[in-house]
């Protein structure tokens, strides 16, 4: 099996690579958006409401505008028009809160934006946000636990699309599951987890005349372009959205939240750039969260292991206006081998802000669901849970009948046994022990989507030898700058460090959002293209630059390897570096652009195209202290060609560390009293961080997907997620016989 990947010697693909980007950050001088000033810049502070459920009935601003620096307090009457947006076409003007800042004067959940106090200093409108005084008329809030699906049609519109609520369906699951030898019916509980990236959320907003620049913490400025040119009716090519940096998002900065248009109108009404950084107790109430889930699993089985019947009936909660859709049964139609099954999904409004896509969203609370109950039956049919997963491994994906383009999950369960002593483990609970502890192992497989967003890049040749590579795309931290470094290196033959990326700019051609995991796998064809039109465009130089020694040749008569031209007869030997062409010619550069379609979203695709993975866990536990920990982590992730192995690691090591946060600690309270999140900040909303992670082993299969890509490279930035919490769930059982159903476990779930 291969494991280490075959690199031709002057590649700068597959090798480990650091992030060009690193001196920057290390260095302090990389800008993020809250770190930009302009002359006149003024702050804006949001005023929250104080209730989930109601409606203002009035506002007293007028202490508040009398205060120091103050420049002003809107509200519904004073902000000035700011439009809804709607979804277009393909990946266009997508948003998960579509009612804009203050279209209304009701309240749906806490810490809604009622009002915006704008200052001189962040103090004085921080201040004055605080010194408005707002009546209430309160209603009955919800924020009840407990999800029972609403009364909904059977077809539902959703942020990704109408979806049916019956997902996926084939044979018959009621009668298959009523005659199985073997059963288990359970339901599985994740709570609402908030995104707590270091970096806030934040927006600059600068109008000159009827353009309207922002400063943005994005994962995607394109769409955010769109929406924003929607809210203030504009041409898209009136608004510019620069995001340079970010400092992560995790999916709670794909789409833009209601502070964008808020400090673009402030700063439309004022004349003067408007500074708008939400506060982490914000963070938990007004941009998104992983919404809870209830799902009840059935599982079916022959007394041998083979799944007969799988029914996966998932609730989740979301807010009152919006239709984020969690997805937790998208893997579960072809993760395993089964021929009658059924995944239905509900929703249960509650007084919470928007839901929104969370590191895996759908996937990861919903593997943690399928999964969990696959190490269940194992336990209940006395099978190893690896030899489960071998027994119900599907030969093609049977939800769509069509092959998987490249699917290695038992090479995954394989490598990761032996990796991780597997065989050692023996299944009675509290079995194990290693100096004085008890062991608990666990493992899970999973799975994450792999495909193409559109995107377009280009690629100049300069006169001093140099590439520059740019795309508006982001890198959220996950070395986004490296790989479009990388990309250029590879086509051009230039060295790493003679290619400048430039992305995070929708004055770039047009580049994917930073989410789903498909930046990398997009942008793969698309600076190829804009690469090898380049060259195109040079070897014409070539041939109608006077005095050029190509000068009487056809461009097909020459090549270009390594950074330079040669006549193809001659070979490379006797090849001109680029730069002494161009300086010949007496050009600065040559340009070539380069874009490719879309996969994500094919309604009729010949290959089920997805990522692969498995994860190995030990636990310690101590029942004397009640002390619980995750002490190893075998990680196996097959996701096609790897093209930065060292980014890449980074990526699944730290997505290993938020999976023991996933499973030990994260959960976002709301308060029945206030239907606040009560524990909005960072010490009572408890993470994993570096002192919880374990040392953690990962290993990347290589088998390359052509199908996503000619370099045969998926996604890497959320699978490592998937799967984690049964893992560790599982191990938690192993050593200690309880059996933990809902997220996150806790303390007083193991005192017996
Ligand atoms: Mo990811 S939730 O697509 O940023």
């Amino acid at each position: 099996m291969p494991t280490t990947q075959e690199i031709p010697a002057t590649s700068p693909i597959g090798r480990d690579t650091r992030r060009v980007d690193g001196p920057q950050k290390v260095s302090g001088k990389a800008q993020y958006t809250s770190d930009f000033h302009f002359p006149g810049l003024l702050y804006a502070v949001p005023v929250e409401a104080t209730i989930a459920a109601g409606r203002v009935v009035k506002l007293d601003t007028a202490a508040a505008e009398k205060m120091p620096g103050v420049r002003a307090i809107f509200h519904r009457e004073s902000i000035g028009k700011i439009f809804r947006s709607i979804q277009g076409a393909g990946f266009e003007g997508i948003c998960e809160e579509r009612r804009p800042p203050f279209e209304d004067d009701v309240v749906r959940y806490y810490g809604q934006y009622i009002a915006l106090a704008v200052a001189d200093t962040f103090e004085a409108a921080k201040a004055a946000a605080d010194a408005v005084q707002v009546t209430y008329a309160k209603d009955k809030l919800n924020v009840e636990t407990d999800l029972k699906a609403d009364e909904d049609p059977d077809q539902v519109v959703t942020t990704f699309g109408v979806r049916h609520r019956v997902d996926s369906q084939r044979g018959d699951a009621d009668a298959a599951f009523a005659t199985a030898p073997v059963k288990l019916d359970q339901t599985y509980v994740t709570p609402a987890e908030t995104h707590n990236p270091i970096e806030l959320h934040a927006t600059t907003a600068i109008w000159d005349g009827p353009m309207l620049t922002l400063y943005e913490s994005s994962q995607g400025v394109v769409n955010l372009q769109g929406v924003l040119a929607q809210m203030f009716g504009l041409p898209k090519e009136n608004v510019r959205v620069i995001t340079k940096f970010v400092g992560s998002g995790f999916g709670g900065k794909l789409f833009p939240w209601t502070q964008c248009p808020l400090a673009a109108a402030a700063a439309r009404q004022l004349g003067k750039p408007v500074k708008l950084v939400v506060s982490r107790k914000m963070m938990f109430q007004t941009v998104g969260h992983r919404p809870r889930t209830q799902q009840r699993v059935r599982l079916g089985a022959t007394a041998e292991g083979k799944l007969v019947s799988l029914q996966h009936d998932y609730v989740y909660q979301r807010s009152m206006l919006d239709a984020h859709h969690e997805d937790c049964g998208e893997a579960t139609p072809f993760q395993y081998s089964v021929p009658n099954l059924r995944v239905t999904f509900g929703r249960a409004k509650r007084n919470v802000g928007a839901g929104a896509d969370m590191r895996g969203p759908g996937r990861v609370p919903g593997l943690y669901a399928t999964e969990s109950a696959m190490n269940e039956l194992a336990d209940q049919l006395k099978i190893d849970p690896v030899q489960l997963h071998i027994i119900n491994e599907p030969k093609i994906d049977e939800s769509l009948g069509i092959p998987f383009s490249s699917r290695h999950l038992l090479e995954c369960f394989e490598l990761g046994a032996e990796k991780f002593g597997w065989s050692k483990r023996t299944p009675g609970v509290g079995s194990m022990k290693r100096d004085g502890l008890t062991l608990g192992w666990g493992m899970a497989g999973c799975s994450w989507v792999a495909a193409r967003f559109p995107a377009a890049a280009n690629v100049q040749l300069r006169d001093d030898g140099t590439a520059r590579v740019a795309c508006a795309t982001q890198d959220i931290g996950t070395g986004t700058y490296t790989i479009l470094a990388q990309l250029t290196s590879e086509r051009i033959g230039v060295p790493l460090e003679k290619v400048e990326a430039v992305l995070g700019d929708t004055s770039l051609p047009e580049g994917p959002l930073s989410g789903g995991s498909m930046a990398t796998g997009s942008v793969v064809p698309a600076v190829f293209a804009a690469a090898d039109n380049a060259i195109a465009s040079l070897l014409t130089v070539a041939t109608t630059t006077p005095g050029s020694p190509f000068e009487r040749r056809k461009p097909d008569e020459l090549a270009f390897e390594g950074g330079r031209v040669f006549v193809k007869a001659d070979g490379s030997a006797n090849g001109l570096p680029f730069a002494d062409l161009l300086r010949r010619a007496n050009l600065r550069l040559v340009t070539g652009s380069g874009k490719s379609e879309a996969t994500f979203g094919n309604p009729k695709p010949k290959f089920s195209t997805h990522s692969f993975g498995c994860h190995f866990v030990e636990i310690t536990w101590q029942p004397e202290i009640a002390r619980l920990r995750v002490s190893r982590v075998v990680t196996v992730i097959d996701a096609g060609r790897i093209l930065n192995p060292l980014t890449g690691r980074n990526q699944i090591e730290g997505a290993v560390v938020m999976g023991i946060g996933m499973a030990l600690f994260e959960h976002t309270s709301y308060d029945p009293q206030s239907g606040a999140p009560i524990n909005s900040n960072l010490a009572d909303y408890v993470m994993a961080v570096n002192a919880d992670a374990p040392p953690i082993g990962v290993y990347f299969l290589d088998f390359p997907d052509k199908e996503i890509n000619e370099l045969g490279a998926r996604g890497i930035g959320e699978i490592g997620l998937a799967g984690i919490a049964a893992a560790i769930t599982a191990a938690v059982h192993h050593a200690t016989g309880v059996r933990v159903r809902e997220l996150p476990v806790k303390i007083e779930d193991l005192l017996a």
